[in-house]
C-alpha cells in the first residue's frame, strides 16, 4: 500500500511581530536579526488562541482540500512542544474540536522534527493497513515559553500551525520514504528545564530564576544543525537511489536562513530547489515544514511527479527526512 498527502493546510495568528517592534522589547537590531537569521517578522498568537485553535483550523483546511470527512479520519498525531496542556493531550483537544470522533488521537515530542516523526508514524500505520486516513499537524506557540528578556532565543521563533491529510493510496503519487534520527547526549543544548518533573513548579525556580522558559546554546545547536540535515538529506536520497540533481524541491526546517544556504550548499542544490518563508514566520518549530508545505502546495511551486524533499532538525536531537512522489 503506498501513502500520498491529499490535502494540505496552514493556519496562522494575525499578529505580526516585526524586528523593528522587537527592538524597542531587547537590546537588538532588524540588521543583526536579518543578517543572521534571515528573519524579518514573525506571528504571535493573542490571548484565546492556543495551540489547539491553530492546529483545528490547519487540519480543517488540510480535510477541505482533501475531501475528507472529520468521522473518516483514523489517526490525528500532533507534533508540539507546546501543548495547550502537559495533559490530555492537545491532539485529544482537536479531535473534539474537529468532530473526528472514530480517531486515535497523540502528541508527539520531537520537537522541530515533530511533523516529519509524525508523517513517519503515519506511514506505518497506513502501509500496515491500521489506518486509512490520517491527519498529522506540527502545532506551536512558541511565544508562551520565549524569554522575552533573553535576545539570544525571543528573536527567533513564532506560532502557527500546518498539516497534512495522508491516505492509503494505490498511485505513484506517494511518499517514497521517512527517516528518523535521533541523538540524546545532547538533550541540554535545547529544552525547557522547568516544565517537567526535574524542575517541579516553585516561584523562585520557576519564574526567578527563569527556568519556565526556553534554552538554547544556539551556535552549537547550529553546528549540529547542518550536519545532521545534510545526513537525513543524503539517507533519503540513498534509499531512493537518487542523488540531489533529481530533487526539485528542497523544503527544509526554518529555524535560520545560514542553516538552511550551509545544508544545501553542502548538498549541492541550487537556491531555485529551495522553499523559504522564514523570513515572514520565524522558526515555528514543528509547523514549520507543514506551514511551507501548504503555502508551496497552494502556490503551485510543487508539480506533479516532482521529487520533494523535506528535512528536519530540533532539539533531543532529533532529525528527520522525508521524500515525496508528488
Ligand atoms: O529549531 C531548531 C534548532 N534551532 C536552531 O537551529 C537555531 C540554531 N542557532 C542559530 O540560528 C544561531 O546560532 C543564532 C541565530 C541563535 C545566533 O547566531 P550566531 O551567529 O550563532 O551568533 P552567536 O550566538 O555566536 O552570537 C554572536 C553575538 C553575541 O555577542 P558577542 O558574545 O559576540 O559579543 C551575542 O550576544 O551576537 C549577540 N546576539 C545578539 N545581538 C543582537 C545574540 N542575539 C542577539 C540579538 N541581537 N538578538
Amino acid at each position: 500500500m503506498n501513502v500520498r498527502i491529499t490535502g494540505t493546510g496552514s493556519a496562522l495568528p494575525g499578529k505580526i511581530l516585526t524586528n523593528a517592534e522587537l527592538e524597542r522589547l531587547v537590546d537588538t537590531s532588524d540588521e543583526w536579526i536579518t543578517t543572521r537569521t534571515g528573519i524579518k517578522e514573525r506571528r504571535i498568537a493573542v490571548e484565546g488562541e492556543y495551540t489547539s485553535t491553530f492546529a483545528a483550523e490547519a487540519a480543517r483546511r488540510a480535510m477541505a482540500m482533501a475531501g475528507a470527512h472529520p468521522e473518516e479520519i483514523d489517526l490525528i498525531i500532533i507534533g508540539t512542544v507546546t501543548p495547550d496542556f502537559p495533559f490530555p493531550s492537545t491532539a485529544c483537544i482537536v479531535q473534539d474540536l474537529l468532530g473526528a470522533t472514530n480517531a486515535t488521537a497523540f502528541d508527539l515530542s520531537a520537537a522541530c522534527s515533530g511533523f516529519l516523526y509524525g508523517v513517519s508514524i503515519a506511514e506505518k500505520f497506513l502501509r500496515s493497513g491500521a489506518a486509512r486516513k490520517v491527519l498529522v499537524i506540527g502545532s506551536e506557540v512558541l511565544s508562551r515559553i520565549v524569554d522575552w528578556q533573553d535576545r539570544n532565543t525571543c528573536v527567533l521563533f513564532g506560532d502557527g500551525a500546518g498539516a497534512v491529510v495522508l491516505e492509503a493510496s494505490e498511485g505513484d503519487h506517494s511518499l517514497l520514504s521517512t527517516h528518523t534520527f535521533s541523538n540524546g547526549s545532547f538533550w541540554n543544548l535545547l529544552y525547557q528545564p522547568g516544565s517537567g518533573s526535574r524542575n517541579p513548579a516553585t516561584e523562585s525556580r520557576t519564574i526567578d530564576e527563569r527556568l519556565i522558559y526556553l534554552k538554547m546554546e544556539g551556535n552549537d545547536v547550529f553546528k549540529h544543525a547542518v550536519r545532521a540535515m545534510e545526513e537525513a538529506a543524503l539517507k533519503a536520497l540513498d534509499a531512493n537511489g537518487l542523488t540531489p540533481s533529481n530533487i526539485s524541491l528542497m523544503i527544509p526546517h526554518q529555524a535560520n536562513r545560514r542553516i538552511i544556504d550551509a545544508t544545501t550548499k553542502r548538498l549541492g542544490l541550487g537556491p531555485d530547489k529551495l522553499f523559504t518563508n522564514l523570513h515572514r514566520y520565524g522558526n515555528t518549530s514543528s509547523a514549520s515544514i507543514p506551514i511551507a508545505l501548504d503555502e508551496a502546495n497552494r502556490q503551485g511551486v510543487i508539480k506533479p511527479d516532482s521529487k520533494l524533499l523535506m528535512v528536519a532538525f530540533g532539539g533531543g536531537f532529533t532529525y528527520a527526512s522525508a521524500l515525496v512522489n508528488w
